[in-house]
Parts: structure tokens; C-alpha cells; sequence
């Protein structure tokens, strides 16, 4: 694959590639030299149009310990404020030529696009409610080591998955792996064509969280929500929200998830956020760091192919 856009055109051979490669960056990060020169000679941008803690700092990261020349574009003070457009923005840095792309952006497909416009290898950093391929394999990474295999596992992935590109990245990648996956929510937070997936839905958290391996909480994206259904932050907790009796529904050995940032007492209690038996989310974010590392390196790897 020339770029990375989303979890979509990925084959299970590929996405076992990523997460093979990335534990070998997992050890790399546990190390007091945390350096490798794979990406030695390369120039990275990051381009990120909508905030970002965890997909920006790993991305930066990431090639930095892989030694790239690591550029973040500040989009607050370009002059995308003066007007410019997403594509004249990406050919006006694509002529400095960079050689990897790092792209988040508010609307579904804007990447995907940008990336027809450049000759650099582009990576989804989320776009829209679209994809965000890096989020799904980080989890697949975090999920393959708690429970020693992606495969024949059923999560349940509960919450706003409507306005949600974790829920349907994860949704594709885990569906490629053959897992059973549950979607719990509101009937206003799930998505129209949702029956398209094969997956089994639910409006009650009770019934949802029956026997699962892996629960994955989402966050109420009230940025999404223009004039739509927007909750009570009280009733969604009550009705919605993981707490302790209801992870107690799911298997004794269920991990939990959170992609982040959390909205602690609104989708999930804040107790069991921090415990560390239980939830994974510190995990899923040093995975982060290493799946990117990885899905870096195999694009430099065709980069160089193709200029060979
Ligand atoms: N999970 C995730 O994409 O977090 P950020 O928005 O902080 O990058």
C-alpha cells in the first residue's frame, strides 16, 4: 500500500503485519534508547485540522525515535486562517517535498483526497466520522496481548458509535479478524445503515455486555452533534455510562477500553477508568506510539521500493 487511509483496503495478512512489527517497537519504547535510523533521511509532517493529545504527540514521537525530520504544522496560525484550502495547503507542502503525511481533518474523506493531490505516502489521523486506522490497530495491538489473540473474541463497543471513526475502524478491523461484535447504545447514537456490519446491536447495557471479552467505551462527540440528539449527561451515566456493576455483567477477565479523551462520570466512571485490573487505557496509549512507528516504516519500506 502506497498510503495508509484506512483500515478499509487492509487484508488480515496486512494488519498482522502492523501489529507484528509494532511489538518489536513496543520492546524499542521500553528501552532507556529508545533510537532507530529507519526512517533516517526522511521528512514527516503532521497536519492536524481538528485537536489532537494522543494521535499528534505519538505521531511526533514516533518518527522522531525513528529519525525522521519531524515537522508539526501549527494550523492554528497558517494561513489556512486566511482562507487557504485543504488542497492548495497539501501542494503547497507537498513542493518542499516531505515524504510521509500525517493528516487529521473534521470532515469524512477530506484525506482520502488530499492524499490523490501529493506524492508522498499519506496516514489517516483521523477524519471526520470516516476512519482512524492508527486508533483500530492500537487497539488490536492492546486487545492481541490481553488476551493473547484478535480472533473469536466478542467485544461489545458501546456508546456515541453514530459520530464515531473509532467505532467504525475498529468495526472493519475486527470484523476482518472474525470476532463477534455487539454495538450497545442509544437508537439516536447508532448509525443508519449499521445492519450493513453484521454485527449484533443493542439499546440495553445489561443484555449488550452478556459474556464479553472486551468492552470499548466511546466518547459522547457533542462536537458532532449539530442540533441533533444531545443527551443528559446524568441520564446517558445512569443508562450508559461503565461502573463496576456493569462491567460485572460482561466476562470476570473483560478488559476496558477508552480511545480518549475520556469524559470521566458521563461514559465511564472514573474509578474504574484508573483500575488498573481492569481497563487498558494507559496501554492502548503506548501502543499508540508503537503501531505508529510501525505503519510508518512499512510505508518508508514502499517509498523506497518505488524509488529504487
Ligand atoms: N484517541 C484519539 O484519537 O485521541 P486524540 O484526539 O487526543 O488524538
Amino acid at each position: 500500500h502506497r498510503h495508509l487511509l484506512g483500515i478499509e483496503p487492509l487484508s488480515p495478512g496486512d494488519i498482522t503485519a502492523i501489529l507484528d512489527l509494532a511489538e518489536t517497537y513496543v520492546d524499542l519504547n521500553r528501552c532507556a534508547e529508545k533510537h532507530s535510523d529507519v526512517l533516517a533521511g526522511l521528512t514527516q509532517i503532521n497536519m492536524f485540522f481538528e485537536n489532537s493529545t494522543r494521535t499528534q504527540a505519538s505521531f511526533e514521537l514516533a518518527g522522531k525515535r525513528l529519525g525522521a525530520d519531524v515537522m508539526n504544522m501549527a494550523m492554528q496560525t497558517s494561513s489556512v486562517k486566511k482562507g487557504e484550502t485543504l488542497i492548495d495547503t497539501a501542494l503547497t507542502l507537498n513542493a518542499m517535498h516531505p515524504d510521509l503525511l500525517v493528516v487529521r481533518h473534521p470532515q469524512s474523506g477530506a484525506v482520502d483526497l488530499l492524499a490523490q493531490k501529493v506524492n508522498c505516502a499519506v496516514l489517516n489521523a483521523g477524519d471526520g466520522r470516516h476512519e482512524h486506522p492508527t486508533q483500530a490497530l492500537l487497539d488490536a495491538l492492546t486487545i492481541r496481548r490481553a488476551k493473547g489473540r484478535l480472533h473469536r473474541l466478542s467485544v461489545a463497543i458501546c456508546g456515541d458509535i453514530a459520530h464515531s471513526r473509532v467505532a467504525r475502524s475498529n468495526l472493519l478491523l475486527l470484523g476482518k479478524m472474525e470476532n463477534r461484535i455487539r454495538l450497545i447504545g442509544p437508537p439516536t447514537l447508532m448509525p443508519s445503515q449499521i445492519s450493513e456490519f453484521g454485527v449484533e446491536v443493542f439499546d440495553d447495557m445489561a443484555e449488550g455486555l452478556a459474556d464479553v471479552d472486551v468492552v470499548m467505551m466511546l466518547r459522547l462527540q457533542r462536537e458532532r452533534m449539530d442540533g441533533g440528539f444531545i443527551p443528559s449527561e446524568r441520564e446517558y451515566y445512569h443508562r450508559y455510562g461503565l461502573d463496576a456493576e456493569k462491567l460485572a455483567l460482561a466476562k470476570p477477565d473483560a478488559i476496558v477500553m477508552h480511545p480518549g479523551p475520556m469524559n470521566r462520570g458521563v461514559e465511564i466512571d472514573g474509578t474504574l477508568a484508573d483500575d488498573i485490573n481492569r481497563s487498558v487505557i494507559q496501554e492502548q496509549v503506548e501502543m499508540g506510539v508503537a503501531v505508529r512507528m510501525a505503519a510508518m516504516e512499512l510505508l518508508a519500506r514502499n517509498l523506497r521500493a518505488a524509488a529504487a
